[in-house]
């Protein structure tokens, strides 16, 4: 067996973390970068010599000509969004081609998967996900159902014959909610325009390098390159341990590394755990450290925090330790990277939840119910630093009240800052002992 291992970078809080960023940061070091869960609900952004790049499958280490990326078997693919990426990056002098791997094992995201989507948040009324509606949940429930279709069953002479199977049987399951299909659309097109341009994506991802990465992926291990897998999402929208049901359909923890990319346990080397200073969540669901007021808007307004994917306002709040930790712990964290510390630079006082008060007791767990209303965050208040640190690259020249802040955060979850990310461009990242 190697000793040599796959890192794995992920998110700790409710998506968005800078993911993206960080991964393209760290690319130099490592060999082969591979997205192991999620699909086009991803949006990693990577900036760098003032260019601006939104991922939505495609690996965020796509940029580095000499790395391999890899979509794994864990992974959605929707071709004709995968072809917009492929065209965006071309534009922008990139070729991706050379340097992408995709798993024949991956599912397929269908047109009708994105209306069943869309059929079943209305379902849901006010209880709805806040899905992005990019046919997520329907394309792993086919997957888990055994009825999926797997991107190498496009070669398969029987594809076009599944394909009008799982259509029908998704048109029926949109018609069972009480909904005709043409209520809904697919990227603002009928499912009939949408699908003439899905069919020409497919013949166009058909001359891509399509294999059995498991294979791919060991034996690169066995000859010592370095791998670092991407996570999407993150684990408070962990189909097990996320704030279900208001979560995603995937594993996003560590976990779903060794099942989304075929490799043991053992393998398995640091954990790259990704926080923001502060929190976010976009679509619905308990977020216990919430802000409503101008605070809240603030870490809006100086965050950028609308959506990738949607354009949708994300919803902002102080971070909270308490869902942190529990992080950490399922995903085994052995590092954490500390993003957008510049958001907070103008705060006079910055604010750590440590625990929750429910019905008159401090809890400092996650409760079965993650019910917001019921919760009230317990706060310890940090003087803030009022100075703008974005083009400090020391570590040691931080302010000292950030410093303050930041020990802090190791303290409480027992994990060392190993990055602090000080704005959006690769170069303002700093990197510590690693
Ligand atoms: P991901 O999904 O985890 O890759 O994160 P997103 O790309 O969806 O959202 C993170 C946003 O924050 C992007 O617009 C990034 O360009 C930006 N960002 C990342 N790191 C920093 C940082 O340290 N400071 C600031 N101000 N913005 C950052
Ligand atoms: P990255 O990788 C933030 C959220 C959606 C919704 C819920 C379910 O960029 O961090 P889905 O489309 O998966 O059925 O939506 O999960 N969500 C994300 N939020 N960042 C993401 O990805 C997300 N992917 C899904 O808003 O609440
Ligand atoms: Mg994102």
């Amino acid at each position: 067996m190697t000793e040599n291992k796959v890192d794995i970078l992920l998110g700790l809080q409710w998506g968005d973390e800078g993911k993206g960023k960080v991964v393209d940061f760290l690319s130099e070091n490592y060999d082969i970068i591979a997205r192991f869960n999620g699909g086009p609900n991803a949006g990693h952004t990577l900036e760098f010599n003032g260019m601006k790049h939104a991922l939505h499958i495609i690996p965020s280490g796509i940029c580095h000509k000499d790395k391999k990326n890899v979509i794994g078997n864990g992974v959605l693919v929707e071709p004709c969004i995968f072809m917009e990426e492929i065209a965006s990056l071309q534009e922008k002098g990139f070729t991706p081609k050379n340097n992408l791997v995709i798993s024949n094992k991956a599912h397929l995201i269908l047109p009708t998967h994105r209306l069943l989507d869309a059929a079943n948040e209305k379902s849901k009324g006010d209880r709805k996900i806040g899905s992005t509606l990019k046919g997520i949940g329907p394309a792993y429930t086919d997957k888990i159902a055994r009825v999926g279709i797997r991107v190498g069953d496009i070669f398969e002479k029987d594809f076009k014959e599944r394909y009008e199977n799982s259509k029908a049987l998704h048109l029926n399951q949109i018609k069972a909610l009480g909904f005709a299909a043409d209520e809904f659309k697919v990227a603002d097109k009928t499912l009939g325009d949408y699908e003439q341009l899905w069919f020409a994506a497919l013949e166009e991802l058909k001359t891509f390098n399509i294999t059995n990465t498991e294979y791919f992926i060991n034996s690169e291990l066995q000859k010592g390159k370095k791998i670092l897998a991407e996570g999407a999402q993150a684990t408070m929208l962990d189909i097990d341990f996320g704030s279900y049901p208001f979560v995603t359909s995937s594993t996003t923890t560590s976990a779903g590394v060794c099942s989304g990319l075929g490799i043991a346990p053992t393998c398995i080397g640091r954990i790259f755990g990704t926080t923001k200073a502060y929190c976010t969540r976009v679509g619905s669901g308990p977020f216990p450290t919430e802000l409503f007021d101008a605070t809240g808007e603030q870490l809006c307004s100086q965050g950028h925090e609308f959506g990738v994917t949607t354009g949708r306002k994300r919803r902002t709040g102080w971070l909270d330790l308490v869902a942190l930790k529990y992080a950490c712990m399922i995903n085994g964290v052995t590092d954490l990277m500390l993003m957008k510390i510049d958001v907070m630079d103008n705060f006079p006082v910055v604010k750590l939840c440590e625990k929750y008060s429910l019905d008159g007791t401090q809890i400092d767990y996650i409760p079965y119910n993650l019910d917001a209303e019921k919760m009230q965050p317990v706060y310890t208040e940090y003087p803030g630093w009022q100075t703008s640190v974005s083009k400090i690259k020391d570590f040691d020249k931080l302010p000292a009240e950030m410093k303050t802040y930041i020990q802090a955060i190791e303290e409480k979850t027992g994990i060392r800052v190993s990055l602090v990310s000080v704005s959006p461009d690769r170069d303002d990242t700093i990197f510590r002992n690693l």
